[in-house]
C-alpha cells in the first residue's frame, strides 16, 4: 500500500513538473532585426540592415523567461528586448527548441509605424481619432515561424519610448501554414488573432482580409469590416468565415466550401485594428490523384506475327506532374517492367484537372510474353500511386512441349496424306476426261 502511494505521489509530481515545464516555457528568441538604412531613399531596392537580436518572452511584467542572464557576446545589448505576451502566443513549443538544437525557429523583427488605412473595410476603424500619445511610442512588428513549419505568428508590439519593454498588442497566428486538400472537399485555412484587452486599440473594432496570391496573380478573396459587420463585395464564391467564432474568439479562419484546382496558391490573412495591422500567409495545394482506365479492355487475344497496342489513360489529376509506366506479371507471378510506353502531352479539363495517356506496343517477336498474364499501368502522383490491370491472353508463343511437337508431327502427317489423296483423285479423273475429249475431237 505504501509502495503504491509512493508511486502515485511520484507520478503526480512528475506530471506537475511536466505541465509546469510545458506551460512556463516562454522562449528566448534569436531574431534578425531588419530595418531600412537611414538616409538612403530612392532606388528600386531599399537598402536594409540586419542585426542579430534577442527577444526575452514572458507572460507577465514580473515573470522572467528561462535563461534570463544569458546574452551571447555577438549580440548588441541595444538589441536585447523584453517582451510581455499575456496570451502566451509566443510561448508555444515549436518556437522553443530544446537547448543546443541546431534548428531554430525563424524570427524577424522590424520597426513599425502605426497609421490609418484607406481601405474601404478598414477606414471606419479610425473614424474616431485616438489619443496620439498612445501611438507615439516604439512600435515593432515581428514575424515568426515555428520549427515544425506548421506555425506562423505575426505580432505588433509597443513600448513606451526608449524603454525596450514591449507589450504584444496584436498577434495573428496560423497553425496550418501549409494545407493539402483533395478536390471537392471543404477546406479550412487556419488564422486567429488576439488583441490586448487593456490596449485603447481594443474594443474599437477590427477588420479581416483574405487575399490570394499565385505567381504574381492576386485577388481579394474576402474582406470583412467587424466594426460595422459588413462584407466587401468580392468575386469569390463559396468562401466564408465563422462570424460568431470571429467575434467571440478571434477565429478568422477562411472556409472554402469546395476545393477546386484554381484554389491552389498562397492565402494571406490580414487583421486590422485601428492604426495597426498584422498578417500571416497560408499555402494551399489541391492534390487529386488520377483515375486510370485501360483500352481496349478486355484485350483481344494476341496472335503471332501481330502487334497489339494498349493505352492507359490517367485523368482528373492535379497538380500536373505524373509518371506513367507499365508492368507485365507473367503466369508464374513474376513482374517485369515494360518501360513507360509513349506518353502523350497533357490536356486540361474544364475543372482544371489534367489528363495524360501512355501507349504501349506489345510485339510478341520482341517481348517474351509467355502464355500471357497481366498488364498493369502504374501512375505515380503526389496524391498517391494508382494501378490498373488487364488480362493478357497469348497462345502459341512458348517453345512447344514434346507432346505438342508429337501432335504437330501427327497433324502434319495427316495433312500430307490428305493433300496427296485429294491431288491423286483430282489428277486421275482429270486425265480420264481429257482422254475422252481427245477421242471426240478425232
Ligand atoms: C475556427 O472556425 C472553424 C469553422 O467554424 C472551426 O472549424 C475551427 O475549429 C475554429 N478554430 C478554432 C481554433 O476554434
Amino acid at each position: 500500500m505504501t509502495n503504491f502511494s509512493t508511486i502515485y505521489k511520484l507520478s503526480l509530481v512528475t506530471v506537475i513538473c511536466f505541465i509546469k515545464a510545458c506551460s512556463s516555457s516562454c522562449p528566448v528568441l534569436e531574431c534578425w532585426f531588419v530595418q531600412e538604412k537611414a538616409g538612403r531613399g530612392g532606388g528600386l531596392t531599399a537598402a536594409t540592415s540586419q542585426e542579430k537580436s534577442l527577444l526575452h518572452i514572458r507572460t507577465g511584467a514580473h515573470s522572467h523567461s528561462a535563461d534570463f542572464n544569458q546574452a551571447p557576446s555577438d549580440i548588441n545589448p541595444d538589441r536585447v528586448y523584453f517582451i510581455t505576451d499575456p496570451a502566451a502566443t509566443l510561448c508555444q513549443r515549436s518556437l522553443n527548441p530544446p537547448r543546443g538544437s541546431v534548428q531554430k525557429p525563424q524570427c524577424e523583427i522590424n520597426p513599425f509605424l502605426p497609421q490609418p488605412s484607406t481601405l474601404k473595410w478598414v477606414a471606419p476603424l479610425t473614424d474616431s481619432a485616438l489619443s496620439p500619445t498612445y501611438l507615439q511610442a516604439d512600435w515593432f512588428s515581428t514575424a515568426l515561424q515555428g520549427l515544425n513549419e506548421e506555425l506562423a505568428i505575426s505580432t505588433i508590439m509597443r513600448a513606451p519610448t526608449a524603454t525596450k519593454e514591449h507589450n504584444v498588442i496584436l498577434s495573428v497566428t496560423s497553425k496550418t501554414v501549409s494545407v493539402q486538400s483533395r478536390l471537392r472537399e471543404p477546406v479550412l485555412l487556419d488564422c486567429s488573432f488576439w488583441v490586448d484587452p487593456s490596449s485603447p486599440l481594443s474594443g474599437s473594432g477590427f477588420a479581416v482580409e483574405w487575399r490570394y496570391q499565385f505567381r504574381g496573380d492576386g485577388r481579394l478573396v474576402l474582406a470583412y469590416d467587424g466594426k460595422t459587420d459588413r462584407l466587401a463585395d468580392t468575386q469569390e464564391e463559396g468562401a466564408t468565415l465563422d462570424f460568431e467564432g470571429l467575434h467571440k474568439k478571434g477565429n478568422a479562419s477562411l472556409i472554402l466550401q469546395e476545393a477546386k484546382v484554381h484554389h491552389s496558391g498562397m492565402y494571406i490573412c490580414t487583421v486590422y485594428l485601428p492604426y495597426i495591422v498584422a498578417q500571416v500567409a497560408v499555402e494551399l495545394e489541391i492534390v487529386e490523384p488520377p483515375s486510370l482506365s485501360i483500352h481496349p479492355s478486355p484485350l483481344p487475344l494476341i496472335v503471332p506475327g501481330q502487334t497489339l497496342t494498349v493505352e492507359c489513360e490517367a485523368s482528373g489529376f492535379a497538380p500536373l506532374s505524373l509518371e506513367l509506366s507499365w508492368e507485365l506479371k507473367g503466369a508464374d507471378g513474376k513482374s517485369s517492367p515494360l518501360g513507360s510506353g509513349s506518353v502523350t502531352g497533357h490536356r486540361q479539363a474544364w475543372d482544371g484537372t489534367y489528363s495524360q495517356s501512355s501507349r504501349l506496343e506489345l510485339d510478341p517477336a520482341k517481348l517474351d510474353l509467355g502464355r500471357g498474364g497481366e498488364i498493369t499501368c502504374v501512375a505515380v502522383h503526389l496524391g498517391g500511386t494508382r494501378r490498373a490491370s488487364v488480362t493478357l491472353n497469348a497462345i502459341g508463343f512458348s517453345t512447344p512441349s514434346i507432346e505438342d511437337s508429337m501432335a504437330m508431327v501427327g497433324v502434319a502427317l495427316v495433312l500430307y496424306g490428305l493433300i496427296k489423296f485429294v491431288s491423286w483423285t483430282c489428277t486421275g479423273s482429270g486425265s480420264d476426261g481429257a482422254g475422252q475429249q481427245d477421242k471426240k475431237d478425232k
